[in-house]
């Protein structure tokens, strides 16, 4: 389960109208341990350590220390030991392509073109006519370039100015980033999920990106080039292996990569690159359903694809949402969401949530006044802003939705905490977070749905059947059509199941079945053979 903490408790200590580390150690018993927990495995907390916040803790002025907006050491040492003795594994949000410009060695690189750490970062001279050094853009508008007026350099940001890029080649920078990950995992975390991997390599020789002939006007600004050289040099592979070598000299602990998949680095790429380094330690997410059109022919194409190329010692990480997209349920409708936890919850491998995707959140509307997000601020009203994504957790209906006991907060509570919130949910039996309960019992008492093979049985304008195989046998059946579909299940299937989950109509659960079934709109059904 992603948190992100600034949204999900408000402690009384602090009460500053900002989540925080003794906010989420209150609410660990909602996630395991106790009689009502939804039961996950793991959590992982976007950045907690000292930032300006700039881009909301993605610019980290210190890696070993964590923000007093989020608490102390201390709190974080309590955090870990509360999560653990729950069975609840914890892990952190490493960013390793770039420091905050208040980074020590920032500000160091900046007093002279001299400085020991000049070469932690990416400076070069401009072009003769004053302008940057080429024309990669960063993804929050604008050039990639920052012009340094006291030592006259360019230096390289490819997200905000506040976020310079580290210097991968440079070996000393290799060293110090491993020395981080060393810290953190000394110190009994669990993994790492990588922020932004694919900027990490780029083009030793600073080539201008190709323009992107297909960009209209109207699209995000950062598509109006190919990003060909300014992300995934060949190196990178290398800058990763790094990271793993040093999970690998601790037991047990993962890594899982922020890696898109687009035209430029495709599934195959993807994989590829992952199993070059080391599969067993390290993956990366799989974020294709969220830019998916809601059908069953681009899920079930997405998902064969995936499955295909991943090899048997790989994990997948399916993840249908996060902090920087738009809410599955406002994405899909809420119907779609619960169809949705069903196929997520039961594909392979580890399935990553994002807090209150298990009560199906909205995304928040956010006036002008209220907007925090950094590339909302820079790219306006392009529907790019990630604020909506990140509003307080809806925890009861008291006020502030029992986030906060302030009046307010750093983002407003969606209004719609009232009929739609976690004590609610908890009161009755067809909730979505009842659901969620039960598909994660599931996949709790039946290793098949993490490790069982998956074999594709059928995809129609309207239906995706798959099967997960192994010591045991489950089908899993959704409708992603509005209407109610008659599926026949093949013939060679020879077994009679029975019903064990369903999207909508848990009375079906117990339900024999034998050479058909009838879903819904909607419905997604798992069967046990
Ligand atoms: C990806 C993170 O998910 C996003 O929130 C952040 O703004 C960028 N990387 C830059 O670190």
């Amino acid at each position: 389960m992603q948190i992100y903490p600034r949204s999900y408790q408000d402690s009384s200590a602090s009460n500053d109208g900002v989540g925080d580390l003794r906010g989420i150690i209150s609410r660990l018993g909602y996630l395991k341990g106790e009689k009502d927990s939804l039961g996950i495995d793991a959590i992982w907390l976007s950045p907690i350590f000292t930032s300006p916040m700039h881009d909301f803790g993605y610019d980290v002025s210190d890696y070993k220390e964590i923000d007093p907006l989020f608490g102390t050491m201390q709190d974080f040492d309590d955090l870990l030991r509360e999560a653990h003795a729950r069975d609840i594994r914890v892990m952190l949000d490493f960013v390793p392509n770039h420091t905050s410009s208040e980074h020590q060695w920032f500000i160091e690189a900046c007093k002279s073109r001299t400085n020991p750490y000049r070469d932690y970062y990416i400076f070069r001279d401009a072009r003769p006519d004053g302008s940057p050094p080429n024309n990669w853009l960063s993804v929050f508008g604008g050039s990639a370039w920052q012009w340094h007026e006291q030592t006259k350099q360019y230096y390289l940001h490819s997200f905000l100015s506040q976020q310079p890029d580290l210097n991968w080649q440079n070996t000393a920078v290799q060293q110090a980033m491993a020395d981080v990950l060393r810290f953190w995992f000394g110190k009994g975390v669990d993994g790492i999920r990588a922020d932004a991997i694919r900027w990490m390599g780029k083009n030793i020789d600073l080539l201008d990106d190709p323009i992107n002939s297909a960009f209209t006007a109207g699209q995000d600004p950062y598509h109006a080039v190919e990003h060909r050289y300014s992300r995934f040099s060949p190196e990178l592979n290398g800058y990763l292996k790094i990271m793993t070598d040093v999970a690998r000299e601790h037991d047990d602990k993962i890594l899982i990569f922020e890696d898109h998949l687009d035209s430029l680095s495709p599934v195959e790429s993807q994989i590829r690159r992952i199993n070059s380094i080391d599969p067993e330690v390290a993956g990366a997410f799989n974020f294709e359903a969220m830019h998916r059109q809601f059908s069953a022919r681009s899920f079930s194409e997405m998902i064969n694809r995936y499955q295909a190329y991943l090899p048997a010692q790989a994990r997948a990480f399916y993840c249908f949402s996060n902090h920087d997209e738009s809410r599955l349920a406002s994405r899909f409708g809420e119907k779609q969401a619960r169809m949705l936890a069903v196929l997520q919850l039961t594909l392979p491998g580890t399935p990553v949530l994002y807090y209150g995707q298990e009560i199906g959140m909205r995304d928040g509307v956010i006036s002008p006044e209220e907007v925090q997000d950094p590339f909302e601020k820079r790219v306006p009203n392009k529907g790019l802003g990630r604020d909506p994504a990140r509003t307080p957790m809806q925890w009861s209906d008291e006020p502030m939705a029992g986030f906060t006991k302030l009046n307010r907060s750093w983002l407003p509570v969606n209004s719609d905490y009232v009929a739609n919130n976690v004590r609610l949910q908890q009161h009755s039996n067809n909730s979505l977070l009842s659901l969620h309960k039960t598909l994660f019992n599931l996949r709790k008492q039946h290793h098949v749905l993490l490790h069982g093979e998956f074999k594709h049985l059928q995809t129609t304008s309207d239906i995706f059947m798959f099967e997960r195989k192994g010591e045991e046998r489950f089908i899993v059946v959704c409708n992603f059509s509005e209407q109610t579909a008659h599926v026949l299940l093949p013939h060679n299937l020879d077994c009679e199941a029975h019903v064990v989950a369903a999207a909508h109509n848990a009375a079906m659960v117990g339900e024999k079945v034998r050479d058909s079934v009838t879903l819904e709109a909607l419905e997604a059904l798992v069967l046990a053979c």
